[in-house]
């Protein structure tokens, strides 16, 4: 492609992104697939052949349900053994019946994992130490949207615990199956809806004020993308590459569950869970270089602001990383 290409491609990629309602869309997916895809046709890029996942071991967070199960399933189709951690067993096993049908020869197994409460995500980190040789990647992809404040097993609010905390110390937990694979990585599934949010250092667990389930859900993701350059110092002796990605509008039952009304009036233009899992799968699977703790969307680096207001200091994101790590500790 001529410079002149590329810069074209990269002036239609970013005025998707500032158009939210195309952009997040099935349509973005459309248009920015055909882009990405570069000229020679949808199967020309090599990151993604078959196989390109061969003898790697890949554990998501939240597979047995909407995005979670559809990276599960491309994940276990380039070849990538796949463990799929869900607070609900038989949910899980017939999550991997539906894989399995999908790739007859994956490697697929189910983990309990609550990420919400950390004993469970003990025990089950200390099951993956014994059956894994290695994780070349961890997808923190569990999600909720709670309809009223609740807290996690060890006290902590929902939202924050499923989001930010259970993560951290999963990911703590299985430093030593990342630290033997070549090119660990690391991705949070955040959310575009982080764009609404600041950062609430002093109060990140959402005790004052009245509680939205929508809020503490937005100001969550925002935390997942704000401390990715604490994380990323944190497993860098493992030179484990975190990164964060936004799915754009899918529609899953997670979707169709919480937020009922926009996904009636969503409904036609919401992406599939697959084109929702897309950059998930890239972010793991990509042979190409990644600089870590970037925002992604769509196979791209996306800015972290838009609004004015939701930017913060470097010592509002230290103040909360300290609380967040006060709060992992075991
Ligand atoms: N769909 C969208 O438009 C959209 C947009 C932006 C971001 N996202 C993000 O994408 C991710 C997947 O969401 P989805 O839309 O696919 O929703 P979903 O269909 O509800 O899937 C969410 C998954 O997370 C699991 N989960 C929730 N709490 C958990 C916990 N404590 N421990 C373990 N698993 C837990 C759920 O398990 P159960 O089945 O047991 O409840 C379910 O498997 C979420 O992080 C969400 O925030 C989605």
């Amino acid at each position: 492609m001529t410079e002149a290409g590329h810069a074209l491609r990269s002036m239609a990629d970013s005025a998707l992104d500032r158009t939210v309602v195309p952009g997040y869309s099935r349509v973005g997916y459309a248009l920015r697939s055909r882009l990405w895809r570069g000229a020679e046709g949808p199967n020309d890029d090599p990151d993604l052949d078959d196989g390109a996942l061969a003898g790697a071991v890949v554990a998501v967070t939240g597979a047995n349900s909407g995005i979670g199960k559809a990276a599960s399933t491309q994940l276990a189709g380039l070849g990538a053994q796949v463990v799929m951690l869900v607070r609900d067993t038989n949910k899980g096993a017939a999550a991997r019946d539906e894989v399995l049908r999908a790739h007859p020869q994956a490697d697929v197994r189910v983990e309990r994992c609550d990420v919400s409460d950390f004993d469970d995500v003990r025990s089950a980190a200390r099951r993956l130490r014994t059956a894994l040789p290695k994780l070349d990647a961890l997808v923190h992809n569990a999600g909720v949207l709670p309809a009223s404040r609740g807290e996690s097993a060890q006290g902590h609010e929902t939202t924050l615990a499923t989001h930010v905390l259970g993560p951290i110390v999963l990911t703590d937990e299985v430093r030593p199956l990342l630290a033997r694979a070549e090119r660990p990585r690391v991705v949070f599934v955040s959310s575009g809806g982080m764009y609404t949010q600041k950062l609430h250092v002093e109060d990140p667990e959402y005790r004052r004020g009245r509680y939205r389930g929508a809020t503490a859900y937005a100001r969550t993701k925002r935390m997942q993308v704000a401390l990715l350059p604490c994380l990323a110092e944190r497993w860098s002796g493992d030179e484990v590459t975190v990164a964060a990605m936004h799915p754009g509008w899918v529609d899953t039952p997670g979707v169709a569950r919480s937020l009922p009304g926009f996904h009636r009036l969503a409904g036609a233009i919401l992406r599939s869970p697959d084109q929702g899992a897309d950059t998930v799968t890239w972010l793991v699977a990509t042979g190409r270089e990644l600089s870590g703790g970037l925002f992604w969307h769509d196979r791209a680096p996306r800015p972290q602001h838009y609004l004015p207001g939701t930017c913060y200091s470097a010592d509002e994101r230290d103040a909360l990383w300290r609380y967040v790590r006060s709060a992992v500790q075991a």
